[in-house]
Parts: structure tokens; C-alpha cells; sequence
């Protein structure tokens, strides 16, 4: 092989973009180093607990908090995108029983913008948005459903987001013990800067695509347990440790193994998460005490020792430790944590997909080439 290659490039190349800026938005941004998280100007514990799903897809959307009349309109307009076409829940009858729920959700997607080309094959605008939004929980429920051999649950226009998941999912209808920390953690999660599948769906709609092939890509980038894909590998973590007595021998057993704690560690955050800090009081108040209580031991000691193990890194908790507590005590199973994740983070994609196209011009980085290039082809014969 030629010990050639091309001349070096350059720019900078930071592994993973890290501190790359890739692209300018007035959506949300993270603090990193203050541990703060701010949406369109409000800093999270604003709105946590005190503003309604609804109100944040709205100051995403539109960048500001709406009034009465906006709110109502936007309720409306939710509560009548909610029925899925047949060829969506043909699709989802296809899939296997034991496909996991975000590739059901990412197949679901797709299936929509094939089947409702009159709604989303378009340059994407806000109602495709709430259209999309609104569309998400449904096409989650009806595979939960469907892949338990029942039939989905017709929707119904006067609930709210949170309450409207949940009576689809169960067919009961929805509690507020179950219905109102599910709607603080959807507030939590709408938005959070240029985090890897929103950067993936910028990136799809810079190519002037549509829609649903931005959250397509969004759900499958926000998958991986190095990104949404952890809150589930959390309780896995909880379950196997148990009890309060194996927390020392778990941890310091998979740390001697090589592997990442989940539910610890961020790109961006060198202080609490400040999403942790809010989920571990509702997990407090949500949760069965014993599963709370195992959580903050487990916390406690992974600090310790990832303080211990890996000093001056600045690991803390992130957002997935504590969704897990709160999203298992709201009565979902752990392979429906990330699908949940994509119900929130649906609105603070399809906002950056509005941004986007609102200035668009094509993401196309480069990259740098370190292979040979004066190779010389030889027939098969002579290799
Ligand atoms: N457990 C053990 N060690 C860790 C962890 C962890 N959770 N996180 C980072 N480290 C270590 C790394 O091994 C590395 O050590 P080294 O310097 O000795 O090689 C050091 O800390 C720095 O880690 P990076 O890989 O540079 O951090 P990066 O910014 O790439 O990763 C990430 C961030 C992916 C979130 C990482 O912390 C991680 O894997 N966490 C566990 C998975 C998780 O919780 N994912 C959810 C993230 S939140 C979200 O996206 C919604």
C-alpha cells in the first residue's frame, strides 16, 4: 500500500465536533459549565412544574408563551391530529412482536410520511410540526398495543399530550399521579441544544427533505444508549444491583470491566445535569420509596468512585439516571423510557427543522482524508 496521502487538511479536526459550532439557534441552549439549561430565553426550572407541555411546544415553536386563545388553538389543533392512517397501523402490525418500540417508532414515522404524502411531502411548516407532534404518542401506543395482541385505542381530542399518551397507551383513563410527572419530564426534554439527533435532523432538513425523514433520522441517532437510549440500561443497572448491600461490588465490578455508568457523564455538562436535579425530586415523590432509596445509594457511590476512578473528568448524574425512577413510577416499562424521550423531543426537532429551513443552506462539512491516493488498479487475477 502507498505510504501517500493527501496534504493535511487545515481546519481543526475535534473528535465527535466536540466544541464544534455547527449551526446558530434561538431555540435552547446548555450551560455546560453553570449546569443550565435555558428554552427560548427561560431558564428550565421556570418552566418545569409550572408551564404545560403545550406552553413549551408553543415557545419553541413560535418563541413565545402563548395566550389563552393561542393555547386553545394549539390544543385544538393537536387534539385533531391524532388518528393514523391504515397504512401506518399496517405497518406496525407487520413488525415482530419483539421490536423494540423506537425502531417501531422510527418505522412509524417513516410509514406516515409515505402514506400521508398530502401532509408532509412539503417544504416543512408549524402545522406539519404539530401534525408530526401530535402523531408521535399515537403511533407509540398503537405498537405498544398492537405488540400485546390488543387492539390501538381510538384517540380522543380533549386530553393533553401527557393525558392523551397515556389513555392510548392503557385504554384507562389517565390519573394525575401518572399524567403530571409525565408532563414535567416532556417539559424537561423538548429541547437540548445541538445534542446528536437534533443535529441529525438539521442536517436532513438542510437538504431540503421533509419532515418525517428528519425525525426518522432523529429517532434512530437518539437510539444509542451514548445518547437517549440509557434511562432503560438504568433500571436494567437498578434491577441487577437490587439491594443496597451489592451497589459497592456492581459498580466497582463494572468499572474494573471497562464500562460507562449510565446515566452519568454529558458532552456538555461539567456540572449537574440541571434536569437530574429536578427528576430526582419528583422521582422522590413519584416513586416507590425502596426504588428511590436504591437510586440515591447507587448515585452516591457512582459519584464516589467515578470521582475516584476518573479525576478531573467531572462526571455527574445526567438526565437518564432519574427519568428512570420517575418514567417507571409513571407506569411505563423500561423499553418505553426513549420512545418517550422522542414524544418530548419530537417538538424540539421539528422546531430546529423550522429554524433550519427559515435559513437554510446545506450541512456539508468536509473531512480530513488520511488514506492513500496513487494506488494503481490490478486486475483480479493479480492480487
Ligand atoms: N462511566 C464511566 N466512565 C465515563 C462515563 C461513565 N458514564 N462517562 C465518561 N466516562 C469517562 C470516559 O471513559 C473517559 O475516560 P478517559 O478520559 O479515561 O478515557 C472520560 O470519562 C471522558 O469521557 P468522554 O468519552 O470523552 O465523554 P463524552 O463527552 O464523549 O461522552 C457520554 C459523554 C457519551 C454521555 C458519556 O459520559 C457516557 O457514555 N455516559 C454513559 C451513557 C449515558 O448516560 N448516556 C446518556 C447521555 S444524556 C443524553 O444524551 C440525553
Amino acid at each position: 500500500m502507498s505510504s501517500a496521502t493527501a496534504t493535511a487538511y487545515p481546519m481543526p479536526k475535534p473528535e465527535g465536533l466536540e466544541g464544534v459550532v455547527a449551526a446558530s439557534t434561538a431555540l435552547s441552549h446548555v450551560f455546560g459549565e453553570e449546569g443550565r439549561l435555558v428554552y427560548r430565553g427561560y431558564d428550565i426550572h421556570e418552566l418545569a412544574g409550572k408551564a404545560s407541555f403545550e406552553e413549551v411546544a408553543h415557545l419553541l415553536w413560535l418563541g413565545h408563551l402563548p395566550d389563552g386563545r393561542e393555547l386553545d388553538e394549539l390544543h385544538r389543533k393537536l387534539g385533531a391530529n391524532r388518528d393514523l392512517p391504515d397504512a401506518v397501523f399496517a405497518v406496525l402490525r407487520a413488525l415482530p412482536a419483539d421490536t423494540a418500540p423506537m425502531d417501531a417508532l422510527r418505522t412509524g414515522i417513516s410509514a406516515l410520511g409515505a402514506a400521508h404524502r398530502d401532509l408532509f411531502d412539503d417544504t416543512p411548516d408549524l402545522e406539519e410540526a404539530i401534525a408530526l407532534a401530535a402523531r408521535v404518542p399515537a403511533i407509540l401506543a398503537a405498537f405498544f398495543r398492537l405488540r400485546q395482541g390488543l387492539d390501538p385505542v381510538p384517540p380522543r381530542p380533549d386530553l393533553n399530550t401527557a393525558q392523551s399518551y397515556l389513555y392510548q397507551l392503557f385504554g384507562t383513563e389517565p390519573e394525575p399521579r401518572h399524567w403530571q410527572p409525565l408532563e414535567v419530564y416532556l417539559v424537561l426534554l423538548a429541547d437540548h441544544g445541538m445534542n446528536a439527533s437534533t443535529f441529525t435532523a438539521r442536517v436532513i432538513a438542510s437538504t431540503a427533505s421533509d419532515l418525517c425523514s428528519a425525525l426518522t433520522g432523529a429517532v434512530g441517532a437518539l437510539k444509542g444508549p451514548l445518547h437517549g437510549g440509557a434511562p432503560s440500561k438504568v433500571l436494567d443497572m437498578l434491577n441487577e444491583i437490587g439491594s443496597a448491600e451489592n451497589v459497592e461490588a456492581w459498580l466497582t465490578h463494572a468499572l474494573d470491566t471497562g464500562q460507562r455508568l449510565m446515566g452519568f457523564g454529558h458532552r456538555v455538562y461539567k456540572a449537574e445535569d440541571p434536569r437530574a436535579e429536578i427528576l430526582r425530586g419528583m422521582a422522590e415523590r413519584a416513586s416507590d420509596p425502596a426504588f428511590y432509596a436504591l437510586s440515591k445509594t447507587t448515585e452516591e457511590r457512582a459519584l464516589a468512585l467515578l470521582e475516584e476512578r476518573k479525576p478531573g473528568r467531572r462526571l455527574y448524574t445526567n438526565v437518564e439516571f432519574y427519568s428512570a425512577a420517575v418514567l417507571a413510577a409513571v407506569g411505563l416499562p423500561g423499553d418505553m423510557f426513549t420512545p418517550t424521550f422522542a414524544v418530548s423531543r419530537s417538538v424540539g426537532w421539528s422546531a430546529h427543522v423550522l429554524e433550519q429551513v427559515a435559513n437554510n443552506r446545506l450541512i456539508r462539512p468536509q473531512s480530513e482524508f488520511v488514506g492513500p491516493t496513487d494506488l494503481h488498479f490490478a486486475p483480479i487475477e493479480s492480487r
